[in-house]
């Protein structure tokens, strides 16, 4: 199946998942947006209050600053594929509960599959977790490393610099880099071989080998 028709199908299972609790209190399930042949994507954590409202993944005011940080580093938004790691808003904005990651962890697992992005910008610590399980993000942000042919970015979440006024240099020095890595990502043979993805999950043994990390600022 088509890429494009693969991401429509994701996108119309979360809107009417009931995997876990917070189907109660959604108005909107936030499945992500952007090309389907997208080099870069981007994963934060879950959707906040105008998400929920709008159905469509950093449209509040830390959407507003990654768009800013995005074009810094020339790059725009309309070229990237942004969704988070639970597609639904935990209520007042909590973290998300091993559960809910747990129940949503598939849909995030196969838009990757379909996307195959050469480069995978983690923004904050939840979606970090998911390919380095063991680090703190103050010890890793604005570094990178190569996951299964992909290089993982792992960034301090927008939010947290709009919320810590300390945080918003470092947030800004490692969004400064980006194009650097984006650069060594495209001259790299490294990428993840393409799989032939369904709708439904593609099993773990399609999924390509890890490679070695290169000489980045690896952690
Ligand atoms: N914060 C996130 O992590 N995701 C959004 O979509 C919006 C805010």
């Amino acid at each position: 199946m088509e890429a494009d028709k693969v991401l429509e199908e994701i996108a119309r299972q979360v809107v009417v998942c009931t995997r876990c609790m917070l189907h109660h209190s959604r108005k909107n399930g936030v499945p992500g947006e952007g090309p389907a042949n997208a080099e870069i994507m981007l994963i934060g954590e879950g959707p906040g209050f105008y998400e929920n409202e709008q159905g469509r993944p950093f449209v509040g005011a830390a959407g507003k600053y990654l768009d800013e940080l995005l074009q810094k580093a020339g790059l725009r938004r309309s070229d990237v594929f942004i969704t988070n790691v639970v597609k639904c808003r935990p209520p007042g904005n909590r973290d998300p509960l091993p559960e809910e990651l747990a129940a949503c962890s598939d849909f995030l697992e196969r838009q990757i599959e379909v996307i195959n992005p050469r480069i995978i910008i983690t923004l904050g610590r939840y979606s970090m977790a998911r390919f380095f399980p063991n680090v703190r993000i103050s010890d890793v942000h604005g570094q990178a490393r190569w996951v299964r042919g992909r290089m993982v970015i792992a960034m301090y979440h927008p939010a947290a610099a709009l919320h810590q006024p300390s945080l918003k240099l470092a947030v800004e020095r490692d969004f400064a880099r980006l194009a650097d890595y984006i650069q060594q990502a495209r001259q790299s043979p490294q990428v993840a071989a393409k799989t032939e993805v369904s709708p439904e999950r593609v099993s773990e043994d399609n999924k390509p080998e890890d490679n070695a990390p290169m000489q980045l600022s690896l952690f």
